[in-house]
């Protein structure tokens, strides 16, 4: 059985816990979470392990990414659960800072994303979301100092903004997105996905079912709106409320018109009953 890990709660401890790491010349991954671990958190934990000789993990339900009406409050919080997970993956540290530790009376500063931040995706919906995503990250980037950096794929808008963030800012972490893990009926795995009743559950497979046909149809070479409005109206068919499905381009996620501009992401985000899932692929 493997050890569990060891938990650090402040950034002086993990500081501390990290340094013989980094003079023994091991290599450090990090794998950013909000906890409430699932099968897509542990998919980029298995990618960290293959890249690096320690693999740290952050859990932390980051206040500053949360509007006042969204769930921080209820959001799930399971850390005994996820810390039973993270050991049998051989995970070296959970780094767990408390709020004040993140965030300490007086902290005045802020990172401001813009480029794929502001392209009217998750930005138009949840305007507060992408500043406080990227002060987190870029705090859990500048405490751990890993070589490289895990996140997954189905937060799509959310890796590009990292991604860029960490080039404009010189933050030498390689960051890697890794692939969505799907429910065997193609829903994306989300922490999220435990608020949805079994109705809704069972109704919640078609937004990844619209992707796919969508994406089949642009690459049999319909055109690229008429593709998406189709599967838009089969979303809200299916009862939901539909925020965004878009094709854009998969680097700038800027709008873009034919596979001929570039690589196309689709994305999509729509909410069930009171459950917003967002889910995207490539095409
Ligand atoms: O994707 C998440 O779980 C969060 O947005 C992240 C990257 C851990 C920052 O709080």
């Amino acid at each position: 059985m493997a050890r569990r890990p060891r938990i650090s709660r402040t950034v002086p401890a993990l500081r501390r816990a990290l340094a013989p790491w980094r003079d023994a010349g091991d290599r450090i991954a990090l794998v950013p979470t909000m906890g409430a671990l699932h099968d897509g958190h542990l998919a980029l934990v298995k990618l960290a392990r293959k890249k690096a000789e320690r693999v740290v993990v952050s859990v932390f339900v980051n206040p500053a990414q949360f509007a006042p009406h969204e769930d921080f409050a209820t959001y799930p919080r399971t850390f005994d659960r996820d810390l039973g997970l993270l050991q049998k993956l051989d995970v070296d540290m959970v780094w767990a800072p408390g709020v004040p530790d993140m965030y300490p009376e007086g902290f005045s500063t802020a990172v401001a994303p813009k480029g794929p931040a502001l392209v009217g995706l998750e930005d138009k919906f949840r305007p507060h979301f992408f500043g406080g995503v990227a002060t987190v990250v870029s705090k859990l980037l500048i405490q751990t100092g890993p070589d490289f950096a895990i996140f997954g794929q189905k937060d799509y808008q959310q890796l590009q903004v990292i991604t860029r963030m960490a080039a404009d800012l010189d933050i030498t972490a390689k960051i890697i997105g890794a692939p969505t893990v799907r429910e065997k009926d193609g829903l994306a795995m989300s922490s999220r996905n435990v608020y949805l009743s079994a109705e809704e559950r069972q109704t919640a497979p078609t937004l990844n079912r619209v992707l796919r046909d969508v994406a089949s149809k642009i690459n049999a070479g319909r055109p690229v709106g008429a593709s998406v409005k189709q599967g838009l109206a089969i979303i809200e068919r299916a009862g939901f409320k539909v925020d965004y499905l878009e094709a854009r381009h998969a680097q700038t996620l800027e709008p873009i018109a034919s596979k001929k501009a570039g690589p196309i992401r689709l994305l999509v985000a729509a909410k069930l009953g009171k459950t917003r899932l967002i889910d995207n692929i490539g095409v």
